[in-house]
C-alpha cells in the first residue's frame, strides 16, 4: 500500500450564491453556531445572548419558541452519498447520529443511486429542522479525484471503452463535478459542501460509531477515488490513515470479476456468490493466485489486468479470464453448474486470505486489540467471521452499513470530530450505531389509517399480545411479515422489516425461497437468536447484532450428511444438516444475528415467545422484500409484499392481518418486469 497524506478540507465553495445579503445571514449564522457548540460550558446567560443574537439573523423569528432549545448549541450535519451506488443520507446532531436512510426504500428502485432527496427529506422530518438549519452538509467523495482516476483508466485503453466513457460523460458535467450546484438546487441548502475522501468515510463510519476508544481500521471496497483499501487507527476524535492500496489493484473488484463471470449482477449479487461458495471446492484457488492475483504478506495485492476489463468500463473480465476458466462467463439466470460452485469456493478461499492477511499486518502495524472494518468488502460475513476466530485482534466491529450507504455517515461524523475537533465521549463498550435502528417508523394510529382508508380486513393486538400471536403463528408454520418500529439502515433486515419462519422445519428454506422471495433456491437464511442462547445454537461468544458474522452451529445440533459426490445441488439441500436446518447452511456455518432487548425489545420479546413454544430461541429472518426490490419501507410496501407472495400473516406494530381475509390482490403480473433482477 502507498502513503498519501490524508485532511479533511472543503474544494468547493458555494457560500451566498446570487443573493449577497442571504449569503452573509448563513456565513454569520454558522459562525455563531461554531462559537455557541464550542462554548456549551459557558455561563447560561452567554448562551441565552448568543441565542437571541443566532434567532435574530433567522429569517423566521416565530421558530424561535418552537426551536429555543435547537439553538443554544445545537449543530446538524447532513452527510450525502450518492451517484455510484446506494444512494443514502443520514444527519447527525452534535455529533448524535439522529437518522439515516437509503434512497432505494423510497423510490422502491433497489440500490438506486440518484439524488437522496427523499432520504434527505427523511432526515430532516426526523432532526424536526429544516435544511436552512443545517450547520454543514458534507458529500463523502471527491468526484474531481475519482474524474481524474476515469479519464486516466480510458487513456489507458483508448480508443477501446469510448462507448462507456461518451455515455458516462453527461452525468459527470451535469452532476457529479458540480455536487455543491445540485445540493444547492435539490435541496434549497445555501452554505458550503464539504468533502470527505471516500475512504475517509468509509473509516470514520467504522471507527466513530464503534465501541471502542481505540482501534486499528480497515476499509476494503471496490474503488473510492483512486484508493480500493486503506488501514489505519483511530484513538478518541482522531483518526490516522496509514496506508492505501490503489486502484486497479482491488479486493473488492477481483471479488466483483467473479460475481459477473458467474452470472450474478456487480455490486449487488456478492453475497449470492458468497452464498454459493459451500456448494463448490476450491478448486481454482492456486490459479487465482498463480495468475490473476499476486497476494502479498501484507494481504496487498495486484492484479494482472490482462485477465480484467473494468479499465475501460464495458465488462469486468476478459476473454483471457474466460479461456483460464474453461469457457465464457455464465449467462444470468442459467443453471448454475458445478463450474461455477468451485468458482465460488476459490475466490471466496482467496477473499478469505486476502482479508485475514491484511487484518495480520494491520495489527502488527497499530499494535491495537480492536479492529473496526468498513467499505463493501466488509459485508463478507465468512470472512469477517474467520478474522475473528483466526485473527490477531481481540475484537471487531463491522460497520452495518458497510457499503457505500454508510459513507453519508462517516462523513457527517468525520466533519463533527476531524473538522469541528469535537471531543469523542467515552464509548462505554456501547457502540452508537443503535442497532442500525436509524430509519422511518409509523405509528400505530398511522398503520391504522392506512388500513382503514383502503378497507383491509385487520386485528388489533394489546401490547404483549403482538409477540405472543407472532410466535404462535411462526410455530405453527406459517411465515409472517413483521414491520415494527424503525426501519434499518444497511443492507441487512434486522427484526424491523423481516419476514420470519420456523426454522425446526426442513422446508422453510425451500418455501421461503421459492413461494415468497422468487429466487434460487440455494441461498441460506440467517438465524435471530436471542443474545444470551447463541451459544448454545452456534459456535460464538460475542454478539453478532448486525448480521455481519458466520459462525458454525454447534456440534452436538450437527447431523452428518452423505456423501457429495453425483448429487445435485438442490438434492444436497434436501438433507437435513441440523436440528434447527433451515438456517444451517450446506458447511453447517449460519449467518446469524443476536438480539437484546435493549435495541429491539418487540422483536426479543418474539424470539422468547417462541422459545416458551417450542424449546428454540431462533427464529429464521429474511429481508420483508421479493427479488429485486429493496426491504419495504411503508406500510403500502409491506401489504403490497404479503399479497404479491405467499406470505401467510402481515403484522404491523399492533395490526395483524390473515392473508384468506384479505381481499383479492389485484395486479397483473407484469410487476415482476418492473423489477431489476439481482
Ligand atoms: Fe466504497
Amino acid at each position: 500500500m502507498s502513503g498519501r497524506p490524508h485532511c479533511l478540507r472543503p474544494i468547493a465553495r458555494n457560500g451566498g450564491g446570487a443573493d449577497r445579503t442571504k449569503g452573509a445571514l448563513a456565513i454569520a449564522r454558522k459562525w455563531i453556531y461554531f462559537i455557541l457548540a464550542r462554548r456549551a460550558q459557558q455561563p447560561w446567560w452567554r448562551q441565552v445572548v448568543a441565542t437571541i443574537v443566532c434567532v435574530g439573523l433567522r429569517r423566521n423569528i416565530g421558530t424561535f419558541f418552537i426551536r429555543f432549545k435547537d439553538y443554544q448549541v445545537s449543530i446538524h450535519i447532513l452527510g450525502i452519498s450518492c451517484f455510484y451506488h446506494d444512494s443514502a443520507a443520514c444527519i447527525v446532531r452534535d455529533g448524535s447520529i439522529l437518522a439515516a436512510a437509503q434512497e432505494e426504500r423510497f423510490t422502491r428502485k433497489k440500490h438506486d443511486p440518484r439524488f437522496p432527496r427523499n432520504a434527505i427529506k427523511y432526515c430532516l422530518e426526523e432532526a424536526d429542522i429544516k435544511i436552512h438549519d443545517v450547520g454543514y452538509v458534507v458529500f463523502y467523495d471527491k468526484p474531481i479525484l475519482t474524474f481524474e482516476r476515469i479519464l486516466m483508466s480510458y487513456l489507458t485503453v483508448a480508443p477501446k471503452g469510448l462507448r462507456s466513457w461518451l455515455e458516462a460523460m453527461p452525468l459527470w458535467l451535469g452532476q457529479k463535478l458540480h455536487i455543491p450546484k445540485v445540493i444547492k438546487k435539490e435541496t434549497g441548502y445555501d452554505g458550503d459542501v464539504l468533502f470527505t475522501e471516500h475512504h475517509e468515510a468509509h473509516a470514520a463510519s467504522a471507527f466513530y460509531p464503534s465501541p471502542f476508544n481505540e482501534a486499528a481500521i480497515l476499509t476494503i471496497d471496490g474503488v473510492g477515488e483512486w484508493a480500493t483499501g486503506s488501514y489505519g487507527f483511530g484513538k478518541n476524535k482522531d483518526i490516522t490513515l496509514l496506508k492505501e492500496l490503489h486502484f486497479p489493484d482491488s479486493v473488492g473488484l477481483l471479488y466483483s470479476a467473479f460475481t459477473y463471470f458467474t452470472g450474478f449482477k456487480v455490486n449487488s449479487g456478492e453475497y449470492k456468490l458468497m452464498g454459493l461458495a459451500p456448494y463448490g471446492m476450491p478448486r481454482y484457488k492456486d490459479l487465482i493466485l498463480s495468475e490473476l492475483v499476486d497476494m502479498k504478506e501484507d494481504g496487498s495485492v495486484r492484479l494482472d489486468l490482462s485477465y480484467f476489463d473494468f479499465l475501460g468500463g464495458l465488462r469486468m473480465t476478459s476473454k483471457r479470464f474466460a479461456k483460464l476458466f474453461g469457457g465464457p462467463p455464465r449467462k444470468p439466470e442459467a443453471e448454475i453448474t458445478q463450474r461455477e460452485m468451485d468458482i465460488a469456493a476459490s475466490i471466496q478461499a482467496v477473499a478469505e486470505e486476502i482479508m485475514l492477511r491484511m487484518a495480520t499486518h494491520v495489527h502488527k502495524e497499530t499494535g491495537q486489540e480492536n479492529l473496526c472494518l468498513a467499505g463493501g468488502v466488509a459485508l463478507n460475513c465468512v470472512a469477517n467471521g474467520r478474522i475473528l476466530r483466526e485473527g490477531p485482534f481481540e475484537n471487531i466491529w463491522i460497520q452495518p452499513a458497510a457499503g457505500d450507504a454508510g459513507g453519508a455517515m462517516g462523513a457527517a461524523l468525520s466533519v463533527w470530530y476531524r473538522y469541528l475537533g469535537n471531543d469523542r465521549p467515552n464509548p462505554n463498550d456501547n457502540d452508537s450505531q443503535q442497532g442500525s435502528y436509524l430509519g422511518p417508523s409509523f405509528s400505530n394510529e398511522a398503520v391504522r389509517t392506512f388500513l382503514e382508508s383502503k378497507g383491509y380486513p385487520f386485528h388489533r393486538l394489546n401490547g404483549s399480545e403482538t409477540s405472543r400471536a407472532v410466535a404462535e403463528q411462526v410455530a405453527e408454520g406459517k411465515i409472517v411479515g413483521y414491520m415494527a418500529g424503525r426501519m434499518e439502515f444497511g443492507p441487512r433486515a434486522l427484526g424491523a422489516r423481516s419476514i420470519l419462519g420456523d426454522p425446526r422445519r426442513q422446508d422453510t428454506q425451500t418455501v421461503m425461497n421459492l413461494k415468497i422471495k422468487y429466487r434460487e433456491s440455494f441461498r441460506p437464511f440467517a438465524p435471530s437468536v436471542i443474545e444470551e442462547k447463541a451459544s448454545e445454537y452456534f459456535e460464538m461468544n460475542r454478539p453478532s447484532p448486525y448480521m455481519l458474522l458466520v459462525a458454525d452451529v454447534q456440534k452436538e445440533r450437527r447431523i452428518s450428511q452423505p456423501s457429495r459426490d453425483g448429487v445435485s445441488m438442490l438434492e444436497r439441500l434436501k438433507v437435513k444438516r441440523s436440528d434447527i436446518p433451515a438456517v444451517t447452511h450446506l458447511d453447517y456455518s449460519a449467518r446469524l444475528q443476536t438480539v437484546n432487548r435493549t435495541h429491539k425489545p418487540d422483536y426479543y420479546d418474539v424470539i422468547s415467545e417462541f422459545e416458551k413454544l417450542t424449546g428454540c430461541a431462533v427464529i429464521v429472518n429474511t429481508s420483508f422484500n421479493v427479488r429485486g426490490e429493496p426491504i419495504i419501507c411503508s406500510p403500502e410496501d409491506a401489504y403490497r409484499c404479503f399479497m404479491r407472495t405467499e406470505m401467510d400473516v402481515l403484522v404491523m406494530e399492533d395490526c395483524i392481518l390473515f392473508k384468506e381475509e384479505q381481499p383479492p390482490w389485484q395486479e397483473s403480473e407484469e410487476w415482476r418486469d418492473e423489477l431489476e433482477l439481482d
